[in-house]
């Protein structure tokens, strides 16, 4: 009886379900009183970027780069496999979830308990390793979050990484630093910051910090935050792989190789506060030849910790960046705090990454309506009780689409147009989910025939459904959990229409002219000469409402422009000078600022991209030849139009950049339609800017937003951690604008804020200025690595949307910017499919969330389980002071659906709460106390401002 428990317990373990040793159990014992090096093997595997995401993991195309990831992770896994000793990061998820599909029982059973023993420890472990500054948060925890739902359903909990490891992207965001806080990370590993700050940190061993990520959430938001020292690369002479060949360590080169590492070794470690160093042991796309690297580190290891019995101080063992975490933490050292964030970034003096923010903008742009689509299928899906797979591959795409060359525009152009392929064929795959989730929705026999198309060249005025019937019904659908109204905007043919709703209720509608430019558009598909605009009323709450939509006559309405300078409603009004077209000042509740606006572009400079001060203007770099930008035009030739909904005034600057300047009836803002390309460049390079340039005095301040979220202050030639020395004016203070920039007048108590639609850089060089750079074409290289110029000769048309008033930094503007953000989605047929017997008009919420509450998540998660986001999107009210908590009661917030139960996890919604505990450090500021946080008593959730709080919730 005896013999066959252990026989099966034995079993239990060759079969790799043995129990857990994962985590800070499985760390490598330390030697007090030596210096400890924590050896970390680990390979950087771009999900795209030289080549596209399958080439890199099939290993084609190495006349471009020598780089093949299934490879890597099949030589990594048996070579651990071979010594329980060896220890192995992986990172990045995308890459290890196709290698997983590829692999039989027994390797998937032997890779377990790898995990779950330790030897492979996940690190950052996101989809990809996003970039930081162009990323929108939503997107960001999606990213975590898809990836440590692969890992912990595939693994279980050894499977969830507890650290960053943000090694490449180019330059650090707070929010990324509290998104990963809110993760449960025990800490953060960054590869990239500016030279001045780097070598400051260095001098001063402040290289390790506690980053206070968040103005409002205190210890939550706090992350232990470590940055490399000499970035992410091996040793010298210690690169043992295929596409570095430093000689293997033999009897004659032993001592020499063992001299150099301990000498490197020795140097760095001045530079940290405890008897622990890191070596991050490996590169881009090393261990292709695992066995090698293996073989020497093993090698090197031994040779180093023999001379202990000499009196050798020096104590290797292979190791991972948490159990290095976990070193540095028992030592208690105590670290400076940090505030601020780490952007943008400079590698040397004349080289600001600050170029990448704007790089591809139609790509930019497409990730952000692959966002807002993707939030509608999940509610769709969570709504009508489906869990699709078709969602998983969206998932996946937009998870791709964060990487740090994908999102960024720094890849080359095929790779480029192989992601915008991969998203597009995702979005167009995920069709038929959202069109079974209507019909659930809406009953009837919707789903068999109703067409519920999504027109996804809006942007171009471009739609099939609504240019080739002269009938045809709009589901519009609120992804918002508060009441919208939406200007729904259509190309159609000529002629003249009606709009009525579910009610039967006939709608105001007016029709536009498309502006010539956007007619003479090359690769636009449409016969549409004028769009079509109604206005779609108080939406309801994740709900949605059919309009119908019927052109009465052939015969439409001449487009007259009219005599006039201004166009307006009746809260604001905008003026353009009548012998130049270009805008001079609005009219705001009755008082008039100046603000003019045009388009101007900087050209580039081209280096030698060696030495300092000749760095090239490139991909990642904006580095203008001049500092001046030059106007496109003194003068536009413009016309306006007038109607019922809204007043706009197309502006054509020259044959190729052109921009509509626009008012809806009822809206705060104005809308600022750009369209720029295909540029024709001038030298070297043209980068087209749109800069306002008002009356307000802003003193030198700005503000730019953290990934979407919460506003940082910037000021001109400063940084809030160092004393800086910027060189290049113009780029040295370009930040990123994921979603908003602001500047303000506090003795006028006025605010200028321009909201965007994708990422691009912007700055305010001079008082009462905001700029956005628009895109880039650019005939030169910068030399960092993407050996391509980006020749982008793709036009590209986007939206700014200037807000001009009373100071507001808080709410309304974050309100306005989720709007745009997460836009009613339009779903169109023609009527001849629409089915007669289903509903016209669904919510999904009994009632909206408070003002202040935004359902950020909602979405299938477990078998019969959905993911619930809320966030508390006010930090300050407008009048600077802070919001109060608010509740909501889970019990009462889902019309349809009842609320079985609801727990709390962390914010990648894969561990639970109650099973997370973070270290706490000694700073120079005081003691971090990590916070407990609290389940919630029954379903009433309370959040605090700022805070996103994630639920497992059981429907039904
Ligand atoms: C599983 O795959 C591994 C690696 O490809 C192979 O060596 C092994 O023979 C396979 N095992 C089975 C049972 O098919
Ligand atoms: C993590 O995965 C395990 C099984 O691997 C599962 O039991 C657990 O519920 C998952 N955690 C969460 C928060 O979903
Ligand atoms: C539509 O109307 C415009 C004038 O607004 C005219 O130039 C154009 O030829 C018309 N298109 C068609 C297809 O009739
Ligand atoms: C600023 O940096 C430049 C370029 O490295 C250098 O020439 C200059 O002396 C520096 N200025 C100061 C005040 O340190
Ligand atoms: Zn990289």
């Amino acid at each position: 009886m005896q013999s066959l428990l252990v026989l099966l317990a034995l079993g239990r373990l060759a079969s790799g379900t043995d129990q857990r040793t994962c985590g800070f159990a499985s760390c490598h014992a330390l030697k007090e009183g030596m210096l400890n090096v924590h050896i970390v093997p680990h390979s950087h595997d771009d999900v795209g970027w030289l080549k596209t995401v399958d080439e890199y993991y099939n290993g084609d195309k190495s006349y471009i780069q020598p780089a093949n990831v299934s490879r890597i992770l099949d030589s990594v896994f048996e070579q651990l496999m071979a010594d329980p000793d060896r220890r192995f990061i992986q990172v990045e998820t995308a890459f290890l979830w196709i290698w997983w599909q590829q692999q039989n029982e027994t390797t998937r059973d032997q890779y377990r308990h790898l995990v779950r023993t330790g030897r492979v420890q996940m690190a950052g472990g996101g989809w990809s390793m996003p970039d930081e500054a162009t990323t929108h948060y939503q997107s960001l925890i999606d990213n975590f979050s898809w990836g440590f739902k692969f890992l912990n359903d595939t693994f279980g909990p050894c499977g969830v990484p507890d650290v960053g490891w943000q090694i490449d992207p180019f330059g650090h965001s707070r929010e990324t630093a509290a998104i990963m806080a809110a993760m449960g990370f025990q800490g953060t590993f960054l590869g990239r910051l500016d030279y001045q700050d780097y070598g400051l940190r260095k001098n001063l061993s402040n290289l390790e910090v506690l980053w206070r990520a968040s103005d409002h959430l205190g210890a939550e938001a706090n992350i232990f935050t470590s940055a490399l020292y000499d970035e992410y690369g091996p040793p010298p002479h210690c690169c043992w792989d295929v596409r570095c060949r430093d000689p293997d360590i033999s009897d004659g080169n032993s001592e020499s190789i063992t001299r150099s590492f301990m000498t490197y070794v020795n140097e760095k470690a001045k530079h940290f506060k405890t008897n622990n160093v890191m070596i991050t042991m490996g590169s881009d796309f090393t261990y292709m030849d695992a066995k090698r690297y293996y073989t020497n580190t093993d090698k090197l290891i031994k040779l180093v910790n023999a001379r202990q019995a000499d009196g050798g101080a020096m104590h290797l063992v292979y190791s991972t960046p948490s159990c290095y975490l976990k070193a540095v933490n028992d030592a208690r050292p105590v670290v400076a705090t940090k505030h601020d964030d780490f952007l943008p970034y400079a590698s040397e003096p004349a080289a600001y990454w600050t170029g990448y923010y704007s790089s591809r903008p139609t790509l930019k742009y497409m990730e952000r309506l692959g966002n807002n689509y993707l939030q509608v299928c999940k509610q769709l899906s969570a709504l009508a009780g489906l869990r699709p797979a078709s969602l998983d591959a969206l998932r996946r795409e937009m998870g791709i689409m964060q990487h740090h060359d994908a999102i960024t525009g720094t890849e080359k152009e095929a790779v480029a147009n192989d992601y915008a392929l991969r998203l597009s064929s995702a979005i167009a795959g995920s069709a038929q989910l959202a069109r079974e989730a209507l019909g659930v929705l809406l009953g009837g026999n919707s789903s068999s025939s109703a067409e519920l198309k999504s027109c996804l060249l809006l942007n171009i005025s471009q739609c099939d459904v609504s240019e080739q019937n002269d009938d045809f019904v709009v589901t519009v659908y609120n992804p918002l959990s508060r009441p919208v109204s939406h200007y729904v905007r259509l190309p159609v043919k000529n002629g003249t229409y009606s709009v009525t709703d579910h009610a039967g209720v006939s709608q105001r509608v007016q029709t536009l002219p498309i502006p010539s430019p956007v007619l003479r558009l090359a690769g636009r598909q449409s016969e549409a000469w004028q769009e079509l605009v109604f206005r779609a009323v108080d939406l309801p709450p994740l709900g949605l409402r059919n309009y119908r939509v019927s052109r009465t006559s052939s015969v439409g309405s001449v487009h007259q422009p009219v005599n006039s300078s201004f166009i307006g409603n009746t809260l604001l009004t905008l003026h353009v000078e009548s012998d130049t077209g270009l805008l001079a000042k609005m009219v705001v509740n009755g008082s008039e600022v100046v603000v003019e606006q045009n388009l101007y572009y900087y050209d580039a400079y081209v280096g030698l991209n060696g030495g300092s001060g000749t760095r090239t203007n490139g991909a990642y770099v904006f580095k203008p030849k001049t500092n001046t930008p030059t106007p496109f035009a003194d003068k536009a030739t413009f016309s306006i139009y007038k109607g019922e909904l809204v007043e706009e005034i197309q502006q054509q600057f020259n044959d190729w950049a052109s921009q509509v300047i626009r008012v809806y009836k009822g809206e705060e803002h104005a809308e600022f339609e750009w369209l720029v390309g295909p540029i024709q460049m001038s030298g070297s390079g043209t980068q087209p800017i749109s800069r306002f340039s008002s009356a307000l005095r802003s003193t030198g301040e700005f503000h730019t937003d953290s990934n979407g979220r919460e506003l940082l202050r910037r000021r001109r030639g400063y940084r809030a951690s160092w004393n800086v020395n910027i060189t290049q004016p113009v780029a040295g203070s370009y930040y990123p604008v994921t979603s908003r920039i602001a500047i303000k007048d506090e003795k006028a108590g006025l605010e200028m804020a321009v909201l965007t639609d994708r990422a691009q850089g912007g700055s305010s060089l001079q008082d009462g200025q905001i700029e956005l750079m628009l895109h880039r074409r650019l005939g030169k290289d910068d030399g960092l690595g993407v050996a391509e110029s980006l020749n982008d000769t793709q036009p590209a048309r986007g939206r700014h949307y200037l807000v001009l008033g009373q100071a507001s930094l808080g709410a309304g503007q974050r309100l306005l910017a989720l709007r745009k953000q997460l836009q009613p989605w339009l779903f169109l047929s023609s009527t001849a499919d629409w089915p007669a017997d289903c509903k016209h008009q669904y919510a999904g919420l009994r009632s909206a969330l408070p003002d202040s509450v935004h359902l950020l998540t909602l979405e299938p998660w477990g078998d019969d389980t959905v993911l619930l986001r809320l966030e508390h999107i006010a930090g300050t009210g407008d009048d600077g002071q802070p919001y109060g908590s608010v509740t909501v009661d889970l019990e009462a917030m889902f019309a349809p659906l009842a609320i079985g139960w609801a727990r709390e996890t962390t914010l990648d919604g894969t561990q639970w709460l109650s099973d997370v505990a973070r270290l706490s450090w000694n700073t120079t500021d005081g003691s971090d106390t990590a916070s407990a946080r609290l389940n919630p008593v029954g379903l009433a959730v309370s959040l605090r401002p700022t805070q996103i709080r994630t639920f497992v919730v059981r429907l039904g």
